[in-house]
């Protein structure tokens, strides 16, 4: 079986002015459907830049991201779009979500926008599992930052997508909190078989994917 995720020395050069920042240096990965990786390594290694070239969201310098056989980066933005919509379901370090609206319209919103092909009963399971169902009438200001992860969690998990790409998940969470979203995602991922992508600097937290790539200054060193 093809790998979902393929790519080949991926190089990521951010410019500032002058300055070029090389934030990935050749990155060759693979991750197989079903899979559970983590991604660690320290501040600063090309972490988030890496899961925002394989979803789709930031285009790399150079090479060629292939997820479920699509090459990502081939696609108009508009057909990009639309299919990271549909397979990639994001958490972002920095939750992302709109501040005027509540919880549960943050989280209805990714059923919104992908129309068809939610299961709507999955949003009481969802909110239930993640402890937030008596949080959903609060907008993101009136939560505290733990509870806004766990909306976004929500958010990007609410409509099945094959891959769930996650950036420090755990990052503001007690560890009470961290075993919850931790057990969700080994749950959907045996349960429905999606391919989870979670970067984390907590050991805890990686003990739990089948596997976990090291990243040092924009590289991999061991996978
Ligand atoms: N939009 C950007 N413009 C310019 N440089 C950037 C941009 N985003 C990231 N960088 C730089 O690219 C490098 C990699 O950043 P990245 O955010 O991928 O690191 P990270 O491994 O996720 O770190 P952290 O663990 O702190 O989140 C860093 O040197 C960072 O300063
Ligand atoms: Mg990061």
């Amino acid at each position: 079986m093809e790998p979902i995720i393929a790519t080949q020395d991926l190089e990521k050069v951010y410019r500032i002015g002058r300055v070029s920042i090389p934030a990935l240096r050749g990155v060759s990965l693979t991750v197989e459907e079903g899979e559970f990786v983590a991604v660690m390594g320290p501040s600063g290694c090309g972490k988030s830049t890496l899961l925002h070239v394989l979803g789709g969201l930031t285009r790399p310098t150079s090479g060629k991201v292939l997820v479920d056989g699509n090459d990502l980066f081939a696609l108009s933005d508009a057909e990009r779009t639309r299919f990271r919509r549909h397979k990639i379901g994001f958490v972002f370090q920095r939750f992302n979500l709109l501040p005027t609206l509540t919880a549960r319209d943050n989280i209805l919103l990714a059923q919104h926008i992908q129309g068809d092909g939610c299961n709507p009963h999955r949003f009481e399971t969802v909110t239930n599992m993640l402890g937030i169902a008596d949080k959903l009438a609060q907008r993101p200001n009136e939560l505290s930052g733990g509870e806004q992860q766990r909306v976004a969690i929500a958010r990007a998990a609410i409509c099945e997508p094959k891959i769930l790409m996650a950036d420090e998940p755990t990052g503001n969470l007690d560890s009470e909190s961290s075993a919850v979203v931790l057990n969700m995602m080994r749950s959907v991922n045996q349960e429905f078989r999606q391919t989870i992508l979670m970067i984390t600097h907590n050991p805890e937290a990686a003990a739990v994917a089948d596997r976990i790539i090291e990243m040092r200054d924009g590289q991999i060193i061991s996978k």
